[in-house]
């Protein structure tokens, strides 16, 4: 037992309580560096008539945020709606979920009481009393109006304060059925109908989502999530060690936060394999070691979603491994957006860390970097419409896997944009003294270093 007071059974079920790589976090314990938005989002929910929108890009823990604030506006009557949007979704299908989840979670129901408690019911009657399928209710709704209305008997049925999240928005594909939702949240104000909406959708922009018309309406706010701040990142690591009692070093976090590229799921992935690793110890383990974050940054690289892998493994697999270090160069840096010249400098920073001698020049390099573009090299990267010759990632989250495999590769990568202040407290020196990285690692701090057209902000 290499930490004091668990069992593995104990452990496992303690570390499933403290870290969330597989689902979204619910509660505001859990819920780190999202403070600011879960107030505005609170203040938002006071205006009658007034829903939230929240968009950004993939894995930045939009559906954590929507659950954690509905969780706090839902009245403990009941839980609040929970509903996640399919491609064939339409805008009936999903009213009618909603008002099929609401009589399911009915106050009435659990009150066995089938007295209306003064609700006066019109679509939803018949449906309270006896078994009802979502088909039916789907039926029932013909015009807008209908969907307002059934919304409001809904709401009346499902509790006092009620709240329904209407998740991946954005994988509903017909874009008249998303416009749709304008009007009908427009009419719901109208309307006065009690029941508060939490969108949440990948994109860029509302307008992306809802269409130009339809995104401005006053009745939405729109909460652009960012990424992940760096004290939130380590405040997952350092909130599960101390679980455990574990300290970890500030080096060691700040490592894990570097790495993560500002997406939650890698940092509580890393730290649950870190942890695994640190309870394996035949030592008693007080506080987290390098071999431990090593471990873990190895395992979860190992089992991390097959979504993920696949594009590197296709770019990767069955080439020489020059195309790895190809592909680290893509990753490096604090710019998301990179030119050529950019990213054949990090190329030669890299293969100056791995001691090798430059084996691509530039235009073979150029070469390989335009057939990441392509399908069968997983179709990593994309050029950006305004600038072709901007390169970016299609998906962004695939980043933080690439840079995961650099650094398990003993390959320091520079972190993105940090504020000043968070800049000024972390000086972190490289790791080679530790016995895991083969080659001697740049003099001074890894994402302060200069460069030969290193500098990618003025580089243009
Ligand atoms: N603020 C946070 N603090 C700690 N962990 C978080 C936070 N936000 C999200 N997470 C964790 O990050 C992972 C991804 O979060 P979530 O599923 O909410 O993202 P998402 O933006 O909805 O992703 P997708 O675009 O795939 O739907 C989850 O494991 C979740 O537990
Ligand atoms: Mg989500």
């Amino acid at each position: 037992m290499a930490i004091a007071g668990f069992d593995k059974h104990q452990f496992g079920t303690r570390l499933n309580e403290v870290l969330f790589a597989s689902q979204p976090i619910q509660s505001v314990e859990h819920l780190f560096g999202r403070q600011q938005e879960l107030d505005r989002i609170e203040k938002a929910l006071f205006a009658s008539g007034r829903h939230i929108f929240i968009y950004g890009d993939r894995g930045v823990g939009k559906s954590s945020l929507a659950a954690t604030a509905a969780n706090q506006y839902q009245s403990a009557d009941s839980e609040y709606i929970d509903i996640g949007c399919s491609p064939d979704a339409t805008l009936k299908s999903i009213v009618a979920n909603i008002a099929y989840r609401a009589i399911h979670a009915s106050r009435l129901r659990k009150t066995k009481h089938n007295a209306s408690m003064g609700i006066e019911l019109r679509f939803l009657k018949a449906a309270v009393v006896s078994e009802t399928t979502q088909a039916n209710l789907h039926e029932e709704i013909v015009s807008l109006a209908d969907a307002v209305d059934v919304l409001r008997e809904a709401a009346s049925l499902h509790s006092e304060r009620p709240i329904a999240v209407l998740d991946e928005f954005d994988r509903i594909s017909d874009v008249n059925e998303r416009a749709a939702f304008a009007d009908l949240i427009k009419q719901m104000g109208d309307k006065k109908v009690p029941l508060k909406l939490i969108f949440t959708g990948v994109g860029k922009s509302l307008d992306e989502l809802l269409g130009a018309h339809q995104s401005a309406i006053r009745q939405l706010e729109g909460i652009e999530l960012p990424k992940l701040s760096w004290d939130a990142r380590w405040d997952i690591v350092l909130a599960a060690a101390g679980a455990f009692g574990i300290s970890v070093d500030k080096e060691i976090y700040i490592r894990i936060a570097a790495v993560c590229d500002g997406y939650p799921y890698y940092a509580h992935f890393i730290t649950e394999k870190m942890l695994w690793s640190a309870f394996d110890d035949s030592d008693l383990v007080s506080e987290i070691k390098w071999e431990h974050y090593h471990t873990g940054l190895r395992d979860a690289i190992e089992s991390i979603s097959a979504e993920l892998k696949r594009p590197y493994q296709e770019a990767v697999n069955k080439r020489s491994g020059e195309y790895e270090e190809v592909l680290w160069a893509t990753a490096d840096s604090e710019y998301l957006e990179r030119f050529m010249k950019q990213m054949y400098s990090s190329y030669e920073y890299i293969m100056k860390q791995r001691r090798s001698s430059l084996t691509l020049n530039y235009d073979k390099f150029c070469a390989r970097i335009r057939k990441l573009r392509d399908t069968s090299y997983g179709a990593i990267l994309i050029n950006d419409p305004s600038n072709p010759g901007l390169y970016a990632y299609r998906e962004k989250m695939l980043r933080g896997y690439v840079r995961m495999q650099a650094e398990a590769h003993g390959i320091e990568l520079a972190g993105e944009k940090i504020d000043q202040t968070v800049r000024q407290t972390m000086r972190v020196p490289s790791s080679a003294s530790r016995g895991y990285y083969t080659s001697k690692p740049p003099p001074g701090i890894h994402w302060e270093r200069e460069r030969r057209n290193g500098n990618d902000q003025e580089d243009t």
